[in-house]
């Protein structure tokens, strides 16, 4: 049996499985089993903003697997030490550190701690928002296709429309714990946030004795041009959920953690893994490589030069193309999957966000051909006969 029908035999079947096996990665390109090359426009869902096998990283690894893999967290650690001061010098304001292993679990953390801190149970997240799968982070998601066949979920949380100040206004009680927010929507359809509607939630969150849950996990380390999404709007957090690119593509989560938040004290919370010397030495070489290639920057031009490509297409297709940077979103007027299909035909990995939006997340490490590469592929099928309509 080739590799195909054996995942198809064992899995678990929560996965819809594409049709092609990748062995093998470089920068924003992919190696089927057959040694076909690919682009790749999703970085395994917006985690190899560095571009895959990385050499500062795959050595860092190396290295770090021949010194020490595993330490738990109430012991002290050379690489997990040098990370703490790297990544809250990236934030500043964001003083404190908690590791963990993933999107979802951050976002676990944080919610656990803004009860900790706050004594309130209440959260508003917004509708769109996708926040991961474990229960509390499903709490705060808002797609019912993802909710609903686990409810009931944690109580206590209420959805708001995105980018409306009013409905945020109306919703923030003495209840309310905290608001938890995406700078940019990812997995909703990429909807980037008005700049005064995430001051407006800062503004309130402060007045009203609330935290602010910022949800990095997929803006994070670069995607949108700058380190952190926040950062192009001027406000500063009280917890920011990171993950994805964090360590390079080594599982890694983190949660940064603002003066506002109180009562961490030993055995609230932790994590077996979090923390592991393998994924903090994987994240500094990604952090460095970030910084010394510019990779935010990079995000930023090379993001304004697709959408421009982009803008230019003249299909009575395309609804909106909207994003930030690198994090780019190509609203259809039908549905996506068999736009996306015959990108992959191309040779073009894509994302969807949702039923209509096609989402382009490459590697920041793209070049300007390959980003030539993808323009074009998108301006013939969404300029030619409409397919599966
Ligand atoms: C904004 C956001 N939050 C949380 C998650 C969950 O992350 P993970 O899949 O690592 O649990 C995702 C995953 O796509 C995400 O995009």
């Amino acid at each position: 049996m080739d590799i195909i029908d054996i995942e198809e035999k064992y899995t678990s079947g929560v996965y819809a499985k594409q049709p092609i096996a990748f062995v093998r990665g470089q920068g924003a390109r992919l190696w089927d089993d057959k040694g076909i090359e690919y682009l790749d426009c999703s970085s395994g869902h917006g985690v190899a903003n560095l571009g895959h096998a990385h050499p500062k990283v795959a050595t860092a690894i190396a290295h770090q697997a021949a010194q020490l893999i595993t330490l738990f967290e109430t012991f002290p650690n050379d690489q997990r030490a040098a990370l703490m001061e790297k990544l809250t010098a990236l934030t500043p304001g964001l003083e404190r550190v908690f590791f963990c292993n993933s999107g979802t679990e951050s976002m676990e953390a944080a919610i656990k701690f803004a009860r900790l801190s706050t004594g309130r149970t209440g959260m508003i997240a917004a509708m769109r928002g996708f926040h991961g799968r474990t229960m509390g982070a499903l709490s705060a998601t808002w797609n019912k296709r993802y909710r609903e066949p686990f409810a009931p979920l944690i109580p206590g949380f209420d959805h708001v429309p995105f980018n409306n100040i009013e409905a945020l206004e109306k919703a923030i009680t003495a209840e309310t714990a905290a608001v938890i927010l995406e700078p940019v929507q990812g997995e909703g359809g990429v909807y980037p946030a008005q700049p005064e509607y995430l001051h407006a939630a800062a503004d309130l969150c402060r007045q009203r004795g609330a935290l602010l849950i910022m949800d990095e996990v997929q803006t994070g380390f670069g995607r949108t041009g700058r380190m952190f999404a926040y950062q192009h709007f001027n406000i500063t957090p009280d917890l920011l959920c990171c993950s994805k690119s964090l360590a390079g593509g080594v599982p890694m989560g983190a949660v940064l953690i603002g003066e506002n938040v109180k009562n961490l004290t030993p055995g609230v919370h932790g994590s077996t893994f979090g923390g592991n010397p393998l994924s903090c030495a994987a994240a500094l070489a990604a952090l460095s490589v970030l910084e010394e290639e510019n990779l935010p920057e990079q995000a930023a031009e090379k993001g304004a030069y697709l959408m421009e490509k982009l803008g230019v297409i003249q299909s009575p297709l395309i609804r909106e193309v909207r994003g930030l940077g690198l994090m780019i979103g190509i609203e259809l007027k039908q549905k996506v999957a068999p736009y996306l299909k015959t990108l992959q035909e191309k040779h073009i990995i894509a994302l969807n966000a949702g039923m209509t939006v096609i989402r382009l997340l490459p590697p920041l490490v793209i070049s300007y051909e390959q980003l030539d590469q993808v323009a074009a592929a998108l301006n013939e099928i969404l300029t030619a006969e409409p397919i599966g309509a």
